[in-house]
């Protein structure tokens, strides 16, 4: 006749092994098995700890009591208590108490919960797929003294049940985790790749440009001019007055070339928008000043900068321009913070720095605030300047409010 302690403890196991079906990650699998493993061994916390492919570091997935242990990222297998176990050196643990057992606290050793939660008894067996230790299985009680060897075969058995499954699971993780880290790769070469060649259309475009513009109306001009010259050479007296035009001409054609020159140059504004003009700007400007400056930019802005009109765009960078570079050259700060935010559709761009701050009287040297101001009554934003609330630095901030997007038109 069958033993019916023996019967009923293969029973349990089976329901492990049908709790086990069609559950797809660690914490699942832990849930759905923690209570029918109670029946076979009582306990006040479960965890299972896997070891990474790569041996160095292991996860750890809990049931009943929730402990550091899970919600620390991968921790070095090195510091696990349980480090001899994962190691093979030994192919069990079995502890009365915990809190006062030698073998799970030594220098670095992330023992922290056991004492935190009084993880007295407790038991510990390696998870084994083909011969190699892929994790454990641990079981602990808040009581003395609750376990035998006994326990321990049940739970080996238990863990042959489980190791299989989360051999798997590992495999199938890993995979996951290299495949996004792969396509976040080759997302990031795209985006690169994208704005290489966003750069050398518009730069291509802007050479045609260039070249349109030199051909109509600049080397017309000197054309018109060299014609004029020509005509002069065979003049025996130059007076002023016939050279003028020339002189004017010429002028006209120098202030063309200048006014060519400066709309050439496709800034980092117009190709990528506001805040990698401004952070461009931070970075360079800081950098070219050689001051041991820190400087940080924080984009809270949630994207409202990107569809900006592009007279707001210029006139927002402009004045952070300005403030930044009032603030390197004024202020000998020693940290620059450029906060880019929006909040229900009212964007803000804050410059501050830490340096000694506007001095009342003196402070009027140039037109660089005055310009700020008038940039910002033209776009109807906000403009403040002064210093913090501790009356250090200086802050310069400007507000103004985003109008919504127009929906689709799929969306009258
Ligand atoms: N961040 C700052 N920290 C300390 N002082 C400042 C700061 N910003 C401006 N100032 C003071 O305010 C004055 C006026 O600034 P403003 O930008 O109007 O003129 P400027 O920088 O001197 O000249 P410009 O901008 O015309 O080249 C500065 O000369 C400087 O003394
Ligand atoms: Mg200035």
């Amino acid at each position: 006749m069958l033993n019916p302690a023996r019967n009923s403890l293969f029973d349990r196991y089976l329901g492990i092994s049908r709790l086990l079906a069609g559950q797809l990650d660690f914490n699942s699998i832990i849930q759905a098995v923690a209570a029918e493993i109670s029946h076979i061994i009582p306990h006040d916390h479960l965890d299972v700890c896997i070891k990474m492919l790569d041996g160095k570091y292991h996860i750890a997935y809990e049931s009943g009591i929730e402990t550091a242990w899970s919600k620390h990222p991968p921790a070095l297998l090195t510091g696990s208590p349980i480090r001899t176990l994962l190691s093979g050196d030994v192919d069990f643990l079995l502890s009365p108490d915990a809190c006062a057992d030698p073998r799970f606290h030594f220098e670095g050793a992330f023992a922290s919960p056991i004492i935190e939660l009084s993880l007295r008894s407790r038991l510990h067996v390696p998870l084994k797929v083909q011969g190699n230790i892929i994790g454990a299985l641990s079981c602990s009680s808040h009581e003395r003294d609750s376990y035998t060897m006994e326990d321990v075969e049940n739970a080996r058995s238990i863990a042959d049940l489980l190791a299989p499954y989360f051999f798997a699971l590992r495999a199938a993780e890993q995979a996951k985790r290299s495949a996004i880290v792969e396509t976040e790769a080759r997302a990031r070469e795209e985006g690169l790749r994208l704005g290489a060649l966003k750069l050398t259309e518009a730069l291509e475009a802007e050479r045609q440009r260039i070249g349109m513009d030199l051909h109509d109306q600049t080397l017309a001009d000197l054309t018109r001019l060299s014609r004029r010259m020509e005509r002069l050479t065979g003049l025996r007296e130059l007076s002023g007055e016939t050279l003028e035009p020339i002189c004017r001409t010429l002028q006209q054609c120098m202030h063309d070339l200048r006014q060519i020159i400066e709309e050439a140059k496709p800034t980092v504004l117009q190709l990528f928008g506001v805040a990698e003009a401004i952070e461009n700007h931070l970075e360079r400007s800081v950098r070219e000043s050689g001051q041991a400056i820190e400087w940080r930019m924080i984009d809270e802005s949630d994207g409202a900068l990107v569809d900006l009109d592009q007279t707001v765009a210029t006139a927002l960078f402009r004045i952070v321009q300005e403030a930044v570079n009032n603030a390197i050259r004024h202020a000998q700060p020693k940290v620059i913070l450029v906060r880019l935010a929006s909040r229900e559709r009212i964007l803000s761009i804050e410059v501050d720095d830490d340096g000694h701050g506007l001095r009342s009287s003196q402070d009027k040297a140039g037109h660089g605030i005055d310009n700020m101001k008038t940039r910002a009554r033209l776009i109807s934003a906000r403009f403040e300047i002064g210093g913090h609330a501790d009356a250090s630095g200086t802050s310069v901030k400007v507000t103004l409010p985003v109008r919504p997007k127009p929906l689709p038109e799929a969306f009258p």
